[in-house]
């Protein structure tokens, strides 16, 4: 899929990017307002952060239309991703932590550097996995297809 051409399918990247951020920050500030006794607070922030959700759905609704994905195709953007994270953006981060002496930040960076090789191997292995299992059924579809040409063959005689 070509996004970068349109800015409308841009503007649903930025969208997703925005209202997943959301989520994530209105779990962390439930979490905040719970552990100070807010229960209430943080059941607002929990209901919003579940619509946040459902609009973040919507938009990948309309960059990644459920027909024309896959198991594999999902896969190997999900291996894409992690691979970005270990190899690019991580490393960058961390370069410029260290020139900042945020150690902090460095260990932090350190630590999702291995959580994305670690997230990219497992993908990459499920991949390999299903590739074997599409091969396998492809055979059976073979045989099946054999068959049927075989049967049709003595039908005509
Ligand atoms: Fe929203
Ligand atoms: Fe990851």
């Amino acid at each position: 899929m070509k996004h970068d051409s349109s800015i409308t399918i841009q503007n649903l990247e930025a969208a997703f990017a925005g209202e997943s951020m959301a989520y994530i920050k209105y779990m962390y500030f439930a979490k905040i307002c719970r552990a100070q006794g807010d229960e209430e607070t943080a059941k607002v922030f929990e209901d919003t952060a579940a619509q946040e959700v459902q609009h973040a759905f919507g938009h990948l609704d309309l960059l990644y239309p459920k027909d024309r994905m896959d198991a594999a195709r999902c896969l190997d953007m999900a291996i894409a991703g992690e691979t970005y994270e270990y190899t690019e953006m991580y490393p960058k981060f961390r370069h410029l932590a260290m020139q900042e002496s945020n150690e902090a930040a460095v260990r932090e960076f350190d630590e999702q550097i291995a959580e994305s090789v670690e997230h990219a191997q497992r993908f990459q292995a499920t991949l390999e996995k299903a590739a074997k299992r599409f091969a396998a059924l492809a055979k059976v579809e073979e045989r099946h297809a054999n068959h049927y040409r075989a049967t049709l063959a003595k039908v005509h005689g």
